[in-house]
């Protein structure tokens, strides 16, 4: 199995993956096949036949039957062959094994939300155990986006009001690039996610850590380790520049003006508030775009995050 990649391709981390390249490689060198030989042909024929001394006369020859059929039939057939190849895998791509893990994956402006069958979620990490199918039923809450992974050879649009979806089956441990392939606005780029696929054992166990608070970790670190799982550094900055959402440092106690311009101070209930039904008091200034951790942090983990906030002093 190719691990390092190519030239062309990255490495093959899923099942398809293979089978991707080598219908990719097939219509690369079957192209490049015909171009040499027909850019060949031409450019040979230009010099063969170039003019020379005085104009003679031109041959009665106009076709050639078997030429021509020749290179209608073959290429036809190689046409048909990539589709027949191609359709194959087409559905060998879309139809979903049926013991396949089904994870809901959401895309948001500007990040990845993954649910696992058990009430797990996560936030930019899918993490998914190795050799088995994996069902990834995408949707968006705001505008399109795309699931591409490129080492796996998928790449799925992800709309809103509708479901699609992806299928793979990771045949490798290890941490795979996970990419947004539609343009989304200002985050685009920054739209990056990590699938990790662990081993059967781990997967198990991931799920049930999930479950378990640490209680040992000090709230403030606690929230700090969150703000980077759970994303909220996406959008919010901890120096005090500006980015899509205001900055944490040094808000906690203060008065912030909002968008309808009454004035709020900022204090444990407004981040709660903040962090449940981010639309309620938006900062003037800002876009309504924050997605609700509603069910995604439990009361111990918004706790963590307003220590974290009360922390981070001007
Ligand atoms: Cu989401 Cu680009």
């Amino acid at each position: 199995m190719d691990t390092t990649g190519t030239l062309l391709m990255p490495p093959a981390g899923s099942t398809i993956a293979g089978e991707v390249d080598a219908i990719f490689n097939l219509i690369l060198y079957v192209s490049i096949f015909f171009f040499i030989l027909i850019v060949g042909l031409a450019a040979f024929f230009v010099f063969k036949y170039r003019r020379r001394g005085e104009p003679g006369l031109t041959s009665g020859v106009d076709h050639n039957i078997k030429l021509e059929l020749l290179w209608t039939i073959v290429p036809s057939i190689i046409v048909v062959m990539f589709f027949v190849v191609g359709f194959r895998l087409f559905l060998k791509m879309n139809i979903v094994p049926a013991n396949a893990i089904e994870i809901k994956v959401t895309a948001q402006r500007w990040m990845w939300t993954f649910d696992y069958p058990d009430g797990a979620n996560s936030v930019n990490t899918m993490v998914v155990p190795v050799n088995q199918p994996v069902k990834a039923l995408l949707s968006s809450t705001d505008v399109i986006h795309s699931f591409f992974v490129p080492d796996f050879r998928i790449k799925m649009d992800v709309l809103p009001n509708r479901y699609t979806v992806a299928w793979f089956e990771a045949v490798r441990i290890g941490e795979y690039n996970l990419f947004c392939a539609e343009y989304c606005g200002k985050g685009h780029s920054e739209m990056l996610g990590k699938i990790k696929v662990v081993s059967e054992d781990d997967y198990k166990e991931w799920l049930e850590e999930s479950f378990k608070v640490d209680e040992s970790m000090p709230l403030e670190e606690y929230g700090e380790s969150l703000y980077r799982s759970r994303a909220c550094n996406t959008c919010h900055t901890t120096d005090g520049s500006g980015s899509v959402g205001p900055t944490f440092k040094g808000i906690y106690g203060h008065q912030v003006i909002l968008s309808d311009l009454k004035t709020v101070t900022v204090d444990e209930n407004y981040i709660r508030e903040s962090i449940l039904d981010p639309r309620a008091k938006v900062v003037a200034g800002f876009q309504p775009v924050m997605p609700t951790y509603q069910g995604r942090l439990r009361d111990r983990e918004i706790d963590a995050l307003i220590a974290y906030l009360k922390s981070l002093k001007e």
